[in-house]
């Protein structure tokens, strides 16, 4: 059977403006202090990133910091995190010229109500009202606005599988292996530290030759996906996820998968900016 394929267009052009944004100072348009913004926190294993949409949720604004406080989607160190929140608000607040008050969260599904709890204490501790700890797959399906099929969430840690059956989460899996998987091939490959290679794996102009050293990773990341889970063949199949930033990934994933998966432009960013949608009354 075909995998049905599902019309991005819509989730790319979003990913495109918010790109425009991330990290620059600038906001995508004058704010009005009356307007309620929407503020998505996702605090991953690589970095923590923050959202800001309008009522439309349409992105008006965005940054990010690298981190450490987070492994394997969960929060290790409290005070860092904090302290990263902190300063991604301050400048968010400056940049935007209002005050951000309310924010959601999102935690891997299945890791229980400690980490809920610890998201929303990092939220709150960073000067937020806390609205909200959604599941970090069912924001990136409400961004993409898919009601079936199977998001594949491949980050820093961990890769996360979760299929939907007419907007219900219906299975999830998660595994401790991500885009740092391949940082390590390529550290043991070239014989570099993590660090050299981490910025070799992102180096564009070394694109077609790291490709060919993390192949393997990516064939072993589908062949995981497809042991573990019966993914619905006919529905659509989306990887996102910083570590899928490669242009052969999907192909190499959907040849192993035997089932052709979409990614959409920016794919780190999905997620965050799904959080972000959650936050209203
Ligand atoms: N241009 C790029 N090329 C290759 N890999 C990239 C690129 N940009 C980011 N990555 C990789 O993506 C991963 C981070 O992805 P993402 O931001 O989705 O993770 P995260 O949400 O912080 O982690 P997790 O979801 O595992 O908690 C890192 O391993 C990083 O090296
Ligand atoms: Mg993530």
């Amino acid at each position: 059977m075909e995998t049905r394929q599902v019309n991005l267009e819509d989730a790319n052009q979003q990913l495109r403006q918010f790109a425009t944004v991330v990290n620059t100072d600038h906001a995508v348009r004058q704010i009005d202090s009356r307007e309620h913004l929407r503020v998505g926190i996702d605090l991953g294993t690589s970095s923590i990133v923050l959202t800001v949409l309008d009522t439309e949720n349409r992105p008006l604004y965005g940054a990010f910091e690298y981190d450490h406080a987070v492994r394997d989607g969960i929060v290790v160190n409290f005070m860092e995190s904090v302290e990263i929140l902190k300063r991604l608000k301050t400048k968010a607040e400056k940049v935007l010229g209002t005050v951000l008050k309310t924010a959601c969260g999102a935690i891997p599904p299945d890791t229980g109500d400690g980490a809920t709890k610890i998201v929303g204490n990092v939220i709150e501790a960073a000067g937020f009202d806390c609205r909200q700890i959604v599941d970090e797959p069912t924001a990136a399906a409400t961004f993409l606005q898919i009601e079936s099929g199977t998001v594949i969430d491949i980050g820093g840690g961990t890769t996360g599988v979760s299929i939907f059956s007419q907007g219900k989460l219906m299975e999830v899996l998660d595994e401790a292996t991500g885009g740092f998987h391949m940082t390590l091939v390529l550290a043991g490959y070239f014989h570099i530290s993590s660090e050299e290679a981490e910025a070799l794996k992102r180096d564009p102009k070394r694109e077609t030759e790291v490709f060919s050293i993390v192949r393997p990773v990516v064939e072993k990341m589908a062949m995981i996906v497809l042991n573990a889970t019966k993914i619905p063949t006919n529905e659509p199949v989306i990887v996102v996820g910083g570590a899928i930033n490669f242009t052969d990934f999907v192909t190499t994933f959907s040849k192993t998968l035997k089932m052709l998966a979409q990614k959409p432009e920016f794919p780190q960013f999905v997620t965050p900016l799904g959080i972000a949608m959650y936050d209203h009354d």
